[in-house]
Order: C-alpha cells, then sequence, then structure tokens
C-alpha cells in the first residue's frame, strides 16, 4: 500500500515536472477536480485520440465521426433521464460542513473532523448554467455530462444526411463536465474530462454479439496504447450498480495505485434514448429498412473510454525505474505510437560549433517527416538521456565526431540504454 502511494506522488511529480500535466489554476491556489496538461501531455492525449479515432471509426466503413455542442437544451437531459437520475449519494458534516459521497463512506463520523453526517440525499452532478441574457427558468442549459446525448439528439440528421444501413453507429471525442462531490485521485475523477464513446445502431436481437464485437475491439485498444493486460479486469456490473439506461455494463476496471477502480466500459442502452427523445421531441426516430419493409427504434451498444483515466492508466502502465551504467533512472515506457517525443537529437558536446550545426541539419531533415522529433542541447549528455527517459522518448539520437567524417551516429534505446551506430540515412526507418 505504502508502495503503491508511492508510486502516485512519483507519477504525478513526474508528470508535473517533466510539463505533462498541472493543477488547473494553480497560480489562484487551483480549482478542485480541473487539470491542465501541458506540451507533453497534450501530445500523449492527441495520439491516444487518434489512434482511437483510427480503431473506432476512420478504420471502419460503418461509423460516422461527429463534433456536436457540450451546451445542450434543458429537454435533452429530461428526456435522457439526467435531469432526475444523474445523482450521486451525498452526505454533509453536520460541523465542518465538508460534503461527502455516501459511498466512500464508512459509519456516520466525518473522516476530516470527527462531527455527526447529516442524512443521505441525492446530489445531481450536472452543472447547469444560464444562456442568453434572460436570467429565468427558461434560460437554464446544461455543460452536458456525458457526450453520447449528442449522437443521439443527432440521429435524424445521420440518418437524413448519409442514409446508412445498420448496423452503424455515431462516434466522437469531446469534453463533458460532472460536479463530482469529491473530485479525487489525480486526472482519475476530474470534474471536466474528456470522454471518447460511440454509440452503434443495431436490431434488438443482435444485441449480443455486438456487444462481445466491441468489447475485443475495446480490449486491443488498451492493449495497443501499452495499458498492461495484467491490471485489467473485466467486471459485469449488477442492476443496481448499471446507469439507468443500462441494460448490460461490463467494466474495464485497472489497478490503479490507489484501488481496482473503472478505466472504461461496454453498455447495452437498449432503445432508452431514441425511444424517450421520440417522445418527447415528437420527431420520428425510426430506421426504415427498405429492403425488410420494416421500421423501428434501433438498439444501441455504447463502448465508453474516460481519455484521462486511459492517460493514467497508461503512466501507470509505463512507469519504471531501474539502474543503468550512470546510476538509478526513472523512466516511462510508452509505446512508440503514443510517445509524445519520438526521438530527440543532440550534439555529444555543446560547445563544439560543428556538432551542434550538424545535429541541427539532421533534426531538420528528420523533422520534415516525423513532426515529434526535438533537439537539445542543454546540460550534458547524461543529463539530455534522463529528460528524454522521463518523458518517454523511446530514441536518442547523438552527433559525435564520427558522424563528421562517415554519416553515422549513435542511436540510444530509451529501454536497454544500449546505443548502435547507424548511418543517417537509415534513420527515418529506424524510429518510426
Ligand atoms: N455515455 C456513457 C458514459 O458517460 P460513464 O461511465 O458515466 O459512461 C464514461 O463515463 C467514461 O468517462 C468512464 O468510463 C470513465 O472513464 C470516464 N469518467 C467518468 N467520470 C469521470 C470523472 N469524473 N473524471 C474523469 N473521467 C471520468
Amino acid at each position: 500500500m505504502e508502495d503503491d502511494h508511492d508510486l502516485m506522488q512519483k507519477i504525478v511529480s513526474l508528470a508535473k515536472r517533466r510539463g505533462f500535466v498541472f493543477p488547473g489554476s494553480e497560480i489562484y491556489g487551483g480549482l478542485a477536480g480541473t487539470w491542465d496538461f501541458g506540451h507533453y501531455g497534450n501530445e500523449l492525449k492527441r495520439r491516444v485520440r487518434e489512434l482511437w479515432w483510427q480503431a473506432f471509426v476512420a478504420g471502419r466503413d460503418d461509423m460516422f465521426g461527429i463534433d456536436s455542442a457540450t451546451l445542450m437544451n434543458e429537454k435533452v437531459w429530461e428526456a435522457s433521464g439526467h435531469t432526475s437520475e444523474f445523482s450521486d449519494p451525498l452526505v454533509e458534516c453536520g460541523k465542518c460542513k465538508r460534503r461527502f459521497r455516501a459511498d466512500t463512506i464508512e459509519g456516520k463520523k466525518c473522516p476530516e473532523c470527527g462531527g455527526a453526517l447529516g442524512e443521505t440525499r441525492q446530489f445531481n452532478m450536472m452543472f447547469a448554467t444560464k444562456i442568453g441574457a434572460v436570467d429565468d427558468s427558461s434560460s437554464i442549459g446544461y455543460f452536458r455530462p456525458e457526450t453520447a446525448q449528442g449522437m443521439f439528439v443527432n440521429f435524424k440528421n445521420i440518418l437524413d444526411a448519409y442514409h446508412p444501413t445498420l448496423p452503424f453507429g455515431i462516434a466522437q471525442i469531446g469534453r463533458a463536465y460532472r460536479n463530482e462531490i469529491t473530485p479525487r485521485d489525480f486526472i482519475f475523477r476530474a470534474r471536466e474530462f474528456e470522454i471518447m464513446e460511440l454509440e452503434y445502431f443495431v436490431r434488438k436481437d443482435e444485441w449480443e454479439a455486438h456487444f462481445e464485437e466491441w468489447r475485443t475491439v475495446m480490449k486491443k485498444f488498451l492493449e495497443q496504447v501499452g495499458i498492461s493486460k495484467k491490471l485489467v479486469h473485466e467486471t459485469e456490473l449488477s442492476a443496481e450498480d448499471r446507469a439507468h439506461y443500462s441494460k448490460r455494463t461490463v467494466d474495464f476496471e485497472f489497478d490503479y495505485p490507489f484501488g481496482r477502480k473503472e478505466l472504461c466500459g461496454i453498455a447495452y442502452r437498449t432503445d432508452f434514448d431514441l425511444a424517450n427523445h421520440m417522445r418527447a421531441s415528437g420527431e420520428h426516430l425510426e430506421y426504415h429498412d427498405e429492403a425488410a419493409g420494416d421500421r423501428f427504434i434501433p438498439h444501441v451498444i455504447e463502448p465508453t473510454f474516460g481519455l484521462e483515466r486511459l492517460i493514467l492508466a497508461i503512466f501507470v502502465s509505463a512507469y519504471r525505474e531501474d539502474e543503468l551504467g550512470e546510476g538509478k533512472r526513472a523512466y516511462l515506457a510508452f509505446p512508440k505510437e503514443i510517445a509524445p517525443v519520438k526521438a530527440a537529437v543532440f550534439p555529444l558536446l555543446k560547445n563544439k560549433p560543428e556538432l551542434v550545426a550538424k545535429a541541427r541539419e539532421v533534426y531538420t531533415k528528420l523533422k520534415k517527416n516525423t513532426p515529434n522529433v526535438m533537439r537539445d542541447d542543454n546540460g550534458n549528455i547524461g543529463k539530455r538521456y534522463r529528460r528524454q527517459d522521463e518523458i518517454g522518448t523511446p530514441f536518442c539520437i547523438t552527433i559525435d565526431f564520427e558522424t563528421l567524417e562517415n554519416d553515422t551516429v549513435t542511436l540510444r534505446d530509451r529501454d536497454s540504454g544500449e546505443q548502435e551506430r547507424v548511418a543517417v540515412r537509415e534513420l527515418e526507418e529506424r524510429i518510426t
């Protein structure tokens, strides 16, 4: 347990020190549940998003990718059940007034001050806001707590615009907002985060087969982004643990340093959402199968991923410590497809202009086809290796005096620390 706490501290500190993740609004003391991603964190997120988009949308021919508004009409959330159901149990301490999620508290005493806790009540987690200049009840809107409703409210638009045949899906990646009672565990439980999810529309009697197919696609994707397989556990949720819209949910749980918790999941949402929106909006949200001559509301399979939780699981899976020739080091063994920097190019000595110039030349050449290469002339070579190891750069390329003679460089492998001589003309192929 002590070790796990330690690991979490190391990850949080590395993430800040190396510019992956900063606390939100930090110079004003922060804003609980918000996080800002720095250059490397943003690059990491971008790559994970791109791989997700390729695996779940672009690499298939049955998917439509959209980007819907994060502010949505209040009626959307009434129809979807979020206004009445999207809540967590809350208890408040009578003494210090702190609030907690009731299901995380044991006993009736406040974990902070020992005061008596009040009765449990339901707390709706949607962020409400006022829309427009008129300030009355008609101006209430909500920041979306899930991206899914953007897909459901556009179902008819997709049918009319592209005339897809069933089964097909609508996907998006975007921000979601939840007024979590106790945001905690770094980026695991935040108030603003990103969801990557899709709604796959199927015939009712085919849902089970599609559920299993998507479950397999999800597993493959987790492996692709470097999530350690032995830390992932698929868990069937009981009816009382499932969201209000789901008839079956399998969560992919991950062994985070603070315990086994949800990473992503797959749900069978039946025709719950489309049927409710059809009733509430009066629009026809049915699929017309002309060949079979029938008309019906499709059922839905929904694979969903929280991007930040995925990033945290990637950090936990990739974090390593070992001892190389020059001493102890920590490094992130990211798969090269997601590493924020693919390769770093250095001159062996920063005070030799001919080496610096050659390093720039090699860097400029590589950067044409591999944008995420960087150059680094700061500090000594040992320090540069440590820095690159900590941000998970798979390769370091060093320009030395031999380079000037025969156009070869040393190529260092992050994980083994081993170096080999490679011709400059072969570099591009070796690092990609
Ligand atoms: N449309 C289905 C849906 O929103 P969810 O399980 O409530 O399902 C989707 O959320 C994913 O979003 C989760 O699997 C989780 O990875 C992530 N997630 C949920 N709450 C989060 C929070 N407070 N902070 C960060 N990620 C969160």
